[in-house]
């Protein structure tokens, strides 16, 4: 008869070796092993050979011996992440026919045999970031067919054997950036017909050659940004119509050459933020009529020509703040009625052309702040709607009569929070107070003695030295403006004829007041200096609702 302990006793030798099945030093769940030991200075010796994913993290392995790995064959990702690997040796990761991620990031590691990933022909994301590589073998991807991902970032590479990426014809993501490259040869980047990101942010280059990116059809991000780069040599992007995205801040180009964007029918974004850009020539963005958001902040632009963004009809975010920027053309932004956004902020802008928001019926938020604007037009914001966020502050604002309209506007529309800073600069007994804050009365315009008319035609006053715009005579007051107290409406008549009448719906006020509904009356009392009128609106809706 069995002693009946004995099945006690297997129980408790499975129990003794369920702890053996995790090597010491690391943690199992399931098929993954996380080993973070100052103790552990070797790959441990008692894998479990079901391990699918193992992860060092800061456990002091100088260096990996060969076939290190082989007893758990399964494993399909191995990551170090700072491990202190000063070397990887040829054979470090064979017998792993199933491993698809490798990755050793934040190790001191210098150099790599060329057999260092021989034989990974399943390998799919290589990750490398943040060592102390400085150069590599030309041979190192030799038989990565599979490579989707390669990431460099963050080592010292300063150049690359032009023949290194020929294997990687299936690489999708190249991430060079925070290198020390300060060329790439033209015939490096040709093999990666499949590439979609390339990343060469932040490293030294000077120049590209005009082929750098000939065959990368497939491209749809360019990072370039961080560079040192002077100019971009004609038909550098040619052939990259797939591009979306292109990165090209804080570099020190002074010049763009014409159709340098006219091959990319498809770009969306482009930054060229913190270049010297002086100039933009003048078909710069004809083609590329895809384009939604531009940052151009940052250069040294003195002016843009009026038709700059004629053909961008999707610009939705448009960043042209620090430059030099003394005036903007009549009608530059026209052709850009989804603009949502646009920057203007740190400029020289003195005065404003009354009607370059016109057509902006989507603008939400226009930066205005830190310029030399002393006034704006009357009107200017009549057709933004969708305004809400205004910025002004820092401009010598002249708190006079001109800016009636001005204020009258931030009283109704503005965003409280915004332009708490904005402050008069004139007339001097206004001098510092805070612009929303004043009342209406408080902004006058000095009366010439004997000219009444000075007091309503501010614009128009009997100065023989002011210059005649017409375009301005016809948006200031006439004789008689009548308006009702809150600003829905307004009436201007000459001394016999009414000229135009004003009725100002704009989405805020449905939401706010009652608004007007179909079929409804609606009575207004406008006043005016030359006395009162009744203005009566019907809208009648024929059957069926139209
Ligand atoms: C290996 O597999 C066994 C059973 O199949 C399981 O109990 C054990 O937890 C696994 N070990 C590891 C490290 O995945
Ligand atoms: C593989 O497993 C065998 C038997 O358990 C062991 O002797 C050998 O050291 C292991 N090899 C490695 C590289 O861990
Ligand atoms: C690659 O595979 C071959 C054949 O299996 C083998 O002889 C060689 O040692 C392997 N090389 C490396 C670096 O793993
Ligand atoms: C541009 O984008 C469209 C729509 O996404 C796509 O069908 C077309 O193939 C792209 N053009 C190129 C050259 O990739
Ligand atoms: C503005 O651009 C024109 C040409 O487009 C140029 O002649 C002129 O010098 C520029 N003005 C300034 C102030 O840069
Ligand atoms: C702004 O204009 C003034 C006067 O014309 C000039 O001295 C200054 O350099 C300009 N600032 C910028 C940033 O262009
Ligand atoms: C911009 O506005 C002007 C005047 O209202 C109009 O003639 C022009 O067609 C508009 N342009 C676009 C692209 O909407
Ligand atoms: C407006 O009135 C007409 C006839 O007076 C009627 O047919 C129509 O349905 C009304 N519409 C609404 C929205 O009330």
């Amino acid at each position: 008869m069995l002693p009946d302990y004995l099945p006690r006793l297997a129980l408790l030798l499975l129990a003794a070796r369920l702890p053996q099945a995790c090597p010491v030093g690391c943690n199992c769940f399931k098929g993954e092993l996380v080993c973070s030991s100052e103790d552990l200075v070797d790959v441990p010796r008692d894998l479990p050979e079901n391990a699918t994913e193992i992860i060092f993290v800061e456990t002091p392995l100088a260096a990996i011996q060969p076939w290190a790995f082989a007893n758990a064959s399964r494993l399909s990702k191995v990551v170090f992440l700072d491990c202190g690997l000063r070397s990887l040796q040829a054979e470090a990761f064979a017998g792993l026919p199933a491993l698809e991620d490798l990755e050793v990031t934040g190790s001191p590691l210098g150099g790599l045999p060329g057999e260092a990933f021989r034989n990974l022909s399943g390998l799919r994301k290589l990750t490398l970031n943040f060592n102390l590589l400085q150069v590599l073998p030309e041979e190192l991807f030799q038989g990565l067919d599979a490579l989707e991902a390669l990431h460099l970032q963050g080592n010292r590479l300063q150049r690359l054997p032009a023949a290194i990426f020929q294997p990687l014809g299936a690489l999708c993501l190249l991430n060079l950036a925070q290198n020390l490259l300060g060329q790439i040869s033209e015939r490096l980047l040709a093999p990666l017909a499949g590439l979609q990101t390339l990343k060469l942010s932040d490293n030294a280059l000077a120049t590209l050659p005009p082929r750098a990116f000939w065959g990368l059809g497939g491209l749809r991000e360019l990072f370039l940004d961080g560079n040192a780069l002077v100019e971009l040599p004609e038909g550098l992007f040619s052939g990259l119509g797939a591009l979306e995205q292109l990165w090209l801040q804080h570099n020190a180009i002074g010049h763009l050459p014409e159709a340098i964007f006219s091959p990319l029918a498809n770009l969306t974004f482009l930054n060229l933020q913190g270049n010297r850009l002086r100039a933009l020539p003048g078909g710069l963005f004809r083609q590329t009529p895809s384009l939604a958001r531009l940052s151009l902040s940052g250069n040294r632009l003195e002016n843009i020509s009026g038709d700059a963004f004629a053909n961008t009809p999707k610009l939705s975010v448009l960043t042209l703040s620090h430059n030099g920027l003394a005036g903007l053309p009549p009608g530059l932004f026209d052709r850009v009625p989804r603009l949502a956004k646009l920057y203007l902020a740190g400029n020289n802008l003195t005065a404003l052309d009354g009607w370059l928001f016109r057509n902006l019926s989507e603008l939400e938020l226009l930066s205005l702040a830190n310029n030399q604007l002393t006034a704006l037009p009357t009107g200017i914001f009549d057709e933004n709607f969708r305004l809400f966020h205004l910025g002004l502050q820092g401009n010598p604002w002249r708190c006079d009569c001109h800016l009636a309209y001005l204020l009258d506007w931030l009283r109704e529309y503005s965003d409280h929070h915004f332009n708490l800073q904005t402050y008069c600069a004139s007339p001097q007994y206004l001098a510092g107070q805070l612009l929303p804050a004043l009342e209406a009365e408080q902004l006058v315009c000095p009366v010439s003695p004997g000219s009444h008319r000075a007091r309503a035609f501010p614009e128009a006053a009997e100065d023989p030295s002011s210059i005649w715009d017409p375009e301005e005579e016809a948006r200031a007051p006439a004789p008689c403006t009548y308006s009702s107290a809150d600003g829905t409406v307004a009436l201007a008549c000459d001394r016999e004829v009414c000229r135009w009448l004003r009725v100002r719906l704009s989405p805020r006020e449905t939401l706010a007041g009652p608004g007007l509904t179909l079929n409804s009356t609606r009575d207004w009392v406008l006043e005016s200096s030359c006395g009162s009128v009744r203005v009566t609106l019907s809208i009648n809706a024929p059957g069926g609702g139209g």
